[in-house]
C-alpha cells in the first residue's frame, strides 16, 4: 500500500485538483484507493460528491480520527470508484486541539491497520501546521504542485525545510517523489528561468520536477463543477491527457 501526500502550503497550487485526478485516475486503472481530504476547505470530499450538510453534521470524519475518537475503518465513505475519509470544517481548529504528546503519529497510527487499498492517496490544506504533519508522517511520498509562475517559487524554500524537519524526527524515509507543474498557460510561455529555478530548487530537495506537466484548462473548472472525474467529464480533452501522462510517470516510479 503506498501512502502519498499532495502538499504545497501556498493556496491554489492545484493540490486538490491533483489529488482528486490521482486518485480517480489510478482506481480507473483497477487500482484500489482510499483518499483522504485533510483540508477543512472540505474541497476533495464535496468533489468526490459529499454534500455540504452531510459534511457539515457527520462525526465519522478525518478529525474525529485524528482525535482518536474514531477508528479510520468507521469513517470510510464509498464514492463511486473511490474510497473516502472526509473533512470536516472544524478541521481550522486543529493547530489548537490537537496538542498533545505523539501529535504528529495520529494519522499513521490510525492507517495501521488498513490493507485493503493499493494507494492511499491524502489532500492537505495550504499550511504546513499539525494537518499537514500528520499527513508527511504517515507517507511514503509527497507529491508538490506548483502553480507555473515565478510568485509560487517562494514557499518552496520553507516547505523544504518543514520536509527536513520531519525526515528528522517523524519519517526518516519520507521521499518527495517530485514537483508538478500545474495550470501552465503554453510551453513556449513556461519561461526558462522559471524552469530552471524550479529545477534548481528539486535538486536541493533531492527530487525531480515531473516530466509531465498540467496545462490551464476549462475543462478542470467545468468538470469540478459538475463533480465529475475528467477522464469521464472529457477523455479527449489535452488536460485530461496531460494528467494521464503524469499517471503514468507517477506509477513507473512508484514500481521502479
Ligand atoms: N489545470 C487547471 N486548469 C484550470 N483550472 C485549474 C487547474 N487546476 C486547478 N484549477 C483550479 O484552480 C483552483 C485551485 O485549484 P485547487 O483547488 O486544486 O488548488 P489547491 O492547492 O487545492 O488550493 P487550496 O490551497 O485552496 O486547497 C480551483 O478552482 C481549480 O478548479
Ligand atoms: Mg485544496
Amino acid at each position: 500500500m503506498h501512502i502519498i501526500a499532495v502538499a504545497n502550503q501556498k493556496g491554489g497550487a492545484g493540490k486538490t485538483t491533483t489529488a482528486l485526478n490521482l486518485a480517480c485516475g489510478l482506481a480507473a486503472r483497477g487500482k484500489r484507493v482510499l483518499a483522504i481530504d485533510m483540508d477543512g476547505q472540505c474541497s476533495l470530499s464535496f468533489l468526490l460528491g459529499m454534500e455540504n450538510d452531510r459534511l457539515q453534521e457527520t462525526e465519522r470524519n478525518v478529525y474525529a480520527v485524528l482525535r482518536g475518537k474514531q477508528p479510520l475503518s468507521a469513517c470510510i465513505v464509498q464514492t463511486g470508484s473511490v474510497d473516502l475519509i472526509p473533512a470536516a470544517p472544524a478541521l481550522y481548529e486543529a493547530d489548537m486541539t490537537i496538542s498533545q504528546i505523539g501529535k504528529e503519529y495520529r494519522l499513521r497510527d490510525a492507517l495501521k491497520g488498513i490493507t485493503d487499498y493499493d494507494y492511499v492517496i491524502i489532500d492537505t490544506c495550504p499550511s504546513l501546521g499539525i494537518l499537514t504533519v500528520n499527513a508527511f508522517t504517515a507517507s511514503e511520498r509527497v507529491i508538490i504542485p506548483v502553480q507555473a509562475e515565478l510568485l509560487s517559487l517562494i514557499g518552496l524554500q520553507q516547505l523544504a525545510e518543514t520536509l527536513e524537519a520531519i525526515r528528522t524526527y517523524c519519517n526518516p524515509a519520507l521521499l518527495i517523489d517530485g514537483i508538478l507543474v500545474t495550470r501552465y498557460q503554453s510551453r513556449t510561455r513556461l519561461s526558462r528561468d522559471f524552469m530552471n529555478v524550479l529545477r534548481q530548487q528539486a535538486a536541493a530537495m533531492q527530487t525531480k520536477v515531473y516530466a509531465s506537466a498540467i496545462r490551464e484548462s476549462i475543462i478542470v473548472k467545468e468538470a469540478q463543477s459538475m463533480r465529475r472525474p475528467i477522464f469521464e467529464y472529457d477523455a479527449k480533452a489535452a488536460v485530461t491527457q496531460d494528467y494521464i501522462q503524469f499517471i503514468d510517470e507517477f506509477e513507473k516510479g512508484v514500481s521502479a
